[in-house]
């Protein structure tokens, strides 16, 4: 078993983080933390996380995970990367989008893709959004200063998180581009109501609200690791949020019998469009629209929850179906590569989210680097739209796949 305190030593490496010269595109990193015998005691110490901030050459999103591994202590890491369970909902989130082929369009003289959609009435660049993750601190110094610039130099929508290391009126100044808000409930409804109505007044177009982590997952590599979330690095948009414990300590204070009626509540208080993250179901995603939701993101949650769930691919189609043209549906897990995007835009999502390729990116290169991962994303789906004949995000329908 790994202790808390080695954890905490991995912390200490990755503020003597090093890069050196890349293999194929991608910044390679050394770690070159002192053997445990020379630090001391650094228990204590505060989790530093990297500055690194520059551009990143890079091949294609996977080679992010095994370089970002390199700069992230490893109960961060754990945290970040892993699954529940055996992880296979993890893994099917990916390969699910091979059971799907593309069906090109030659001859239709397509030469320069365009890629700007509207989210929920704004207008963004790319239809590829970053999703809520907690805690961006764990990846790099700047946190959600950091991936909120870097998505918004991209043309890209970022989801501010109840559980961010920033407070949201900073994360609205580094990133003046297209935000959501995404709300764990809390057992206390004026803490909800205030995150709510500062979230608006942030800027903050729509309210994500997840529905899939009521508990944690069964997360076996934060087990292994004695992960918890470091004392330094507070949540400061949930007041008295206890610092410095686990996932399922950290939910004991967000409400665990949520219900339909909850959405209700939320559309009401806060007057914003309703983003229901989490439903696999088409009858679930009715039901949710039935209680005000206006959009829904199929999700998994990365396959971190209830494993053997299927892939947020799998669970699209029949979501669209159910809910009807006029609702948007969203997608995210998995999404790795430009095909990915198209695939899911065709099936009828109106825009994807690309999780941990993004706090993969900050990592690497803060701000500037996960702005490099969604233009290579984007360049792989421009390509993918000129190669398969569609000139517009509109026009890639399902008589693209099969
Ligand atoms: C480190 C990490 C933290 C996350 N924290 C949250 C969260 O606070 N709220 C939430 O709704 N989803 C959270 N998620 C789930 C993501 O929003 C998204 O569903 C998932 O990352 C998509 O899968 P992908 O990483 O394969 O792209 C988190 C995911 C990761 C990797």
């Amino acid at each position: 078993m790994t202790s808390r305190r080695d954890f905490l030593i991995g912390g200490f490496g990755a503020a003597a983080a090093v890069t050196v010269a890349g293999r194929g595109g991608v910044a390679v990193a050394q770690n070159t933390a002192p053997a445990a015998s020379q630090q001391g005691d650094i228990a204590a110490a505060p989790y530093v996380a990297g500055t690194a901030e520059r551009s990143l050459d890079i091949i294609n999103l996977f080679d992010l995970e095994a370089e970002a591994e390199k700069l992230i202590p490893r109960g961060p890491f754990g945290y970040i990367s892993g699954g529940a369970g055996d992880q296979w909902t993890l893994k099917e989130n990916v390969r699910a989008f091979d059971d799907w082929q593309i069906l090109p369009r030659y001859l239709a003289g397509v030469e320069t893709p365009d890629t700007q959609t509207e989210l929920l009435g704004s207008k963004v660049g790319i239809p590829i959004f970053v999703p809520p993750m907690a805690a961006h601190g764990l990846a790099h110094a700047s946190a959600e200063k950091g991936s909120s610039k870097g998505a918004g130099d991209a043309g890209a929508l970022f989801c501010a998180q109840t559980l961010a290391n920033t407070p949201l009126e900073e994360i609205a100044k580094a990133d003046p581009g297209p935000k959501w808000f995404q709300l764990y409930y809390t057992k206390d409804a004026g803490v909800n109501r205030e995150l709510m109505q500062r979230a608006k007044s942030t800027g903050c177009t729509a309210i994500v609200f997840t529905v899939d982590l009521e508990w944690a997952g069964n997360r076996e590599a934060d087990r292994r690791n004695g992960f918890a979330f470091p004392a330094s690095l507070p949540f400061p948009n949930i007041p008295n949020a206890p610092t410095g414990v686990s996932l399922a300590e950290l939910f004991q204070i967000f409400k665990r019998d949520l219900t339909f009626s909850d959405i209700d509540f939320i559309a009401k208080e806060s007057g914003l469009p309703v983003v229901v993250k989490g439903p696999l179901t088409a009858e679930n995603a009715k039901e949710c629209i039935a209680h005000g939701a206006a959009a829904i993101e199929v999700s998994n949650h990365g396959g971190r929850q209830l494993d053997t769930v299927p892939a947020a691919i799998v669970a699209l189609p029949g979501i669209v179906d159910a809910v009807g043209p006029d609702i948007p549906v969203f997608l995210d897990g998995g999404v790795r590569r430009g095909v990915h995007v198209f695939k899911a835009l065709a099936l009828g999502a109106r825009a994807v989210a690309v999780g941990r390729p993004t706090l993969y990116s900050l990592a690497l290169g803060g701000a500037p680097g996960v702005t490099s991962m969604l233009q290579t994303l984007t360049a792989e789906l421009q390509l993918a739209m000129k190669l398969a004949g569609c000139a517009k995000v509109d026009d890639i329908t399902r008589k693209f796949v099969t």
